[in-house]
């Protein structure tokens, strides 16, 4: 790649133009956006289980109905995502071996147990409003297939969210044990949302470049700190506390706009998770590869299927 190339590429970001996929691009871009797009699909995919494990125990039809449809609605993001990353020369079938295999990453957050029906309403709550923080800008990519494809994703999030919000509502409207549940819920959460954000500024590896092709808006540090200040008011208003005891509004920050200002994350957690130690990266891998095993049969029939046709066609 020579300089020549590489400046014209980056021009091309600086005027806003977005790039597709038949179009030159850096092996470097390229290779970030794999990792970085194959990563989400796999953390939508993988997100499935933690809320499939309460679809049958939901308290009622109305919410089996709501939840139903937002796991169906990740499954969704998923595949659309896969299909975004495709576009870019990799395959479902080499993406889904790299998660199996361990290669590739997932987000540190599936990775926590849902051991309580109020977990469904703070996974909405907190998990899907950090995912549509971290998402919003994203619908702006420089890469167009990424970029069209969050559109719809963040407006099914938002629905999301909202179910998410409605179901502690309801359990902080409700009885004394309730309320205890979804508060009990948000001490288990909370410290693991602000960790999707992923590392500090500082300690990004990838940041710098990304922000630079314009694949990321905003750095890591930023989205955590929006999505802490849009949050607290939120708790408050369930009448519910988030388990920081340094957190403190801050006038001063956000240039004079005010922000919290908030304990230490533990990092020694984040990084156990993401390197596969966390409570339930043995099992998530385990149901993700009994899945891919199990449908094996549809793919082969799939295939013969759509062989079959072909030869139909040029008979
Ligand atoms: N969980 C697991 N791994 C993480 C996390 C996390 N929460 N945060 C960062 N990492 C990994 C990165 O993938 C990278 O590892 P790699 O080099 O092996 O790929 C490493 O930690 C260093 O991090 P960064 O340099 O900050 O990585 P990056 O620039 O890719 O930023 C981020 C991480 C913010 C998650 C980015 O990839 C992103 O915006 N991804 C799209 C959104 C997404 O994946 N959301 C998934 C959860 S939302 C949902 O599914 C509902």
């Amino acid at each position: 790649e020579t300089e020549e190339f590489l400046a014209k590429f980056q021009a091309r970001i600086d005027r806003e133009e977005k790039i597709e996929p038949n179009d030159a691009m850096p092996n470097g871009y390229r290779k970030t956006l794999v990792r970085q797009i194959g990563q989400h699909a796999h953390s939508e995919i993988v997100g499935m289980l933690p809320e499939g494990n309460w679809i049958t125990r939901a308290p009622s039809l109305r919410r089996k109905a709501a939840l139903l449809a937002k796991v169906q609605d990740e499954g969704g993001h998923g595949l659309y995502l896969y299909s975004a990353a495709e576009t870019l020369g990799v395959t479902r079938e080499q993406m889904t071996e790299e998660l199996l295999s361990g290669k590739a990453k997932y987000s540190s957050i599936f990775n926590y147990p849902t051991p309580t029906w109020a977990d469904i309403g703070t996974i909405g709550w907190l998990v899907d409003g950090a995912a549509i923080m971290n998402q919003i800008p994203l619908c702006r990519c420089s890469y167009g297939p990424y970029a069209r494809a969050m559109i719809r994703v963040c407006k099914e999030e938002s629905f999301h969210q909202r179910q998410g919000y409605e179901i502690l509502i309801s359990l902080c409207n409700g009885t004394e044990e309730q309320k205890q549940m979804a508060q009990d819920s948000i001490n288990r959460w909370w410290w693991p949302s602000l960790m999707m954000f992923g590392p500090h500024d500082a300690e990004s590896s990838h940041s710098e470049q990304s922000m630079k092709w314009k694949i990321k808006r905003f750095s890591n540090d930023e989205l955590r700190q929006k999505f802490i200040d849009a949050t607290v008011p939120q708790a408050e208003y369930l009448g519910l506390t988030v388990p920081d005891p340094e957190l403190k509004w801050n006038p001063e920050k956000n240039g004079g706009k005010g922000g919290y200002d908030h304990g230490e994350i533990d990092w020694d957690e984040f990084w156990r998770v993401v390197k596969g130690h966390g409570k339930m990266n043995r099992d998530r891998i385990k149901d993700r590869k009994k899945a891919w095993d199990d449908g094996a049969w549809v793919r082969e029939a799939a295939l013969a299927h759509a062989e079959k046709r072909a030869a139909r066609q040029t008979q």
